[in-house]
């Protein structure tokens, strides 16, 4: 297919008539009953996809390919290095528990537009369990596991599951993490109390189970009745995805089940290239967006081989872990972050690993989640010598924005940039004011609505603040991240411009840390900023402002502060780094500033603002920066 197709022609296609284009799209999927408007544009700026539209996205995903041929394909193939596990499960097993345990759901009442938390780690049973949900129509909401019980409880009070699933325990690179702990202190701390659990025990650790609430994953299914699907409309949800966003209120993205499962399908054909039947391996966290859309709903929607990878890029137990993945299994592409990649060459720099092991079934490799560095870019592709794809996208999208669309027509790679827009996705540069930027100049990277169909719809039972997204610049979606157009019209990401940074790949809010820290009883005001770090992208490092009359040593007081952070966000938030200062700069009003804060961090060239109150202040922060720099 790729190199007879026109871009610019689908593209152009795809903005000018979004309605024909969707429209066509949409007949890869099995409806129960079809749309009666591709877009419904009646509630601007509110969109629905597919409207009158009825389906279930599990049996697009799962009992269609069983019925038509696919049934003793692997569906899932589990790969476990550290509990030296490899297990395949087809799609006729998996059909077969996943409709037992929507069975044991709907048992306890479950049913659809009801919410379930599942918080577990990268095994088969996590994929069951989301399936299980879309299956009933029931709403699923994943929370990564690496995530602390207090986050998890700010997750169960939005969300007000009736029933949560998880695991006794997960494996995280070489460590046994419990994970029923986490989960009975994020109840505990929780308004919202769910009335069942059901836990699946793992050999490495057995959780306790509290009679009456915690049922045993293994127990409950051998008795389970196989449930049905459940007819829902193409505009309920399917999903609520929580990402960070510039406070400490997570925000809960919501998917709905036709729009997502219409582009999902279309990106896997266009935009990665890749076969049904062929194995595909997201190597992310089901806990992520890209874990939902490239390792759970994409892969299966389109019949492909999808890999639940629970291991590191490193440490499991060598470099060599991916391409050990990638011979056994017979990946065709493979999808990651950068940061992964930077892993891989700081450990192995020559690729030595890569030389023991046979990957020639790799076509593509796709990054994402962070912007690729060239070196890296130039690394993975002189080493792999296939299209190291960079894409960009976000949890609210579900799906790339910007993309080399290897299944349409491949461009020549530009190092740094996602290539170009998304058929589907109408991007511009904005200025402040709205108004669009000529090429080469950077501004907000904004997306004209429409947004395509399996882009957020609204924020879970809130749309007041979805409304913040796309009401800033009336008529456009605003991202986030800054960058700009070339003159051959390459997309360049240059990162975000708000609040939002991102971690080896992890997305966290700043604003979350420094809600935190500022609950420390020594702590009278504190900024949290994100600094570049060579492995993982971006760390947060922070300023504090001691009270007046604090007379305590700072590097206990910053010992404590690194702790609450790990306390009740997680270890992966890294926050590892803080300096205890006289003051922030300010405004004469009294502002923060902020971007000027970031830029001494990151050690950009800045204006001294003319609304400083005291411009001292600064020179204490670059002092202070360059410290915290040296020491990372
Ligand atoms: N459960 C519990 N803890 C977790 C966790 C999970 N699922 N995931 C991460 N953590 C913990 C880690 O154990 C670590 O704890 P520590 O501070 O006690 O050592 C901490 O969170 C930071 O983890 P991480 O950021 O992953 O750093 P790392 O040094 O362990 O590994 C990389 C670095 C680059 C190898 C790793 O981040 C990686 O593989 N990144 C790929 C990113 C990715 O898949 N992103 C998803 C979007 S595509
Ligand atoms: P998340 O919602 O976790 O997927 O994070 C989304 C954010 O990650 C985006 O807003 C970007 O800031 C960043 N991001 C993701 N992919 C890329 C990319 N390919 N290039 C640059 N930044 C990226």
């Amino acid at each position: 297919m790729a190199g007879s197709l026109k871009y610019a022609d689908i593209y152009n296609e795809s903005i000018t008539d979004p309605a024909a284009f969707w429209g066509k799209a949409a007949e890869e999927i099995q409806w129960v009953k079809k749309w009666d408007k591709v877009l419904d544009d009646s509630r601007k700026p509110f969109y629905g996809w597919f409207v009158g539209g009825e389906l279930n996205t599990c049996y697009n995903a799962l009992d269609y390919h069983v019925e038509n041929g696919r049934g003793n394909q692997a569906a899932i193939i589990y790969d476990s290095p550290m509990t030296n596990t490899v297990l395949k499960i087809t799609y006729n097993e998996l059909l077969d528990q996943v409709a037992r345990f929507a069975g044991v759901l709907k048992d306890m009442g479950v049913k659809k537009g009801d919410t379930v938390i599942i918080y577990m780690p990268m095994i088969p049973q996590a994929l069951t369990a989301v399936l299980a949900c879309a299956r009933l129509g029931a709403v699923h909401s994943v929370v990564f596991g690496g995530f602390a019980p207090n986050e998890l409880a700010i997750r169960i009070n939005d969300a007000q599951p009736d029933v949560i699933i998880s695991a006794s325990c997960g494996i995280e690179g070489k460590k046994v993490i419990p994970y029923k702990p986490l989960l009975d202190e994020a109840i505990k701390l929780a308004e919202h109390k769910p009335q069942k659990t059901v836990i699946y025990q793992r050999s490495q650790l057995a959780a306790d189970l509290i009679a009456g609430r915690d049922y045993n994953w293994d127990e409950v299914m051998k008795t389970a009745k196989k449930a049905d699907c459940v007819t829902v409309k193409a505009t309920d949800p399917l999903y609520i995805l929580y990402t960070s966003g510039t406070t400490g209120k997570p925000k809960g993205v919501m998917r709905d089940n036709g729009g997502y499962a219409v582009a999902l399908k279309w990106s896997m054909k266009y935009i990665y290239d890749v076969k049904p039947g062929e194995v595909f391996w997201a190597a992310s966290d089901v806990g992520w967006v890209v874990g939902h859309s490239y390792i759970i709903y994409a892969p299966l929607l389109y019949g492909c081989t999808t890999i639940v990878y629970e291991g590191k890029p490193i440490g499991t137990p060598d470099p060599g872990a991916f391409w050990r993945v990638i011979a056994q299994h017979g990946v065709s592409v493979l999808f990651t972050a950068p940061t992964a990649f930077r892993a891989i060459k700081k450990e192995d720099p020559n690729a030595d690993y890569l030389k023991k092991y046979d990957i020639k079934t790799l076509k593509y490799l796709f990054l994402a989640g962070e912007r690729l560095d060239p070196d890296t870019y130039h690394w993975a592709s002189g080493m792999l010598k296939i299209p190291v794809v960079d894409h960009w996208w976000q949890t609210e999208t579900g799906w790339p924005i910007a993309a080399n669309c290897m299944g349409i027509e491949p461009f020549p790679i530009k190092a740094g940039s996602p290539t170009k827009a998304v058929p589907g996705y109408n991007v511009e540069i904005l200025d402040n004011n709205g108004k669009k930027i000529p090429n080469g100049q950077e501004g907000a990277v904004s997306i004209k609505l429409p947004l395509p169909p399996g882009c957020l719809p609204t924020l879970w039972k809130d749309d007041k603040r979805y409304l913040e997204y796309v009401t800033e610049i009336p008529g456009y979606y605003v991202t986030g991240d800054g960058g700009f157009f070339d003159q051959d019209g390459y997309l360049f990401i240059m990162g975000r411009i708000d609040d939002v940074i991102n971690v080896a790949g992890h997305r966290l809010s700043t604003g979350a840390m420094e809600e935190i820290i500022a609950k420390h009883k020594d702590i009278a005001e504190c900024a949290v900023f994100g600094m570049n770090e060579k492995l993982k992208g971006e760390v947060p490092v922070g300023f504090a402002v001691l009270k007046a009359g604090v007379n305590r040593n700072p590097d206990e007081i910053v010992k404590e502060l690194v702790q609450m952070v790990r306390n009740d966000i997680g270890a992966v938030a890294c926050f590892k780094q803080c300096a205890i200062v006289k003051a922030l700069p300010k405004t004469r009003s009294g502002k923060t500033l902020r971007s000027t804060m970031r830029k001494i961090v990151n050690q950009q060239q800045y204006v001294v603002p003319s609304t400083i109150e005291d411009a001292s202040v600064l020179d204490v922060i670059k002092d202070a920066a360059k410290k915290l720099a040296a020491e990372a």
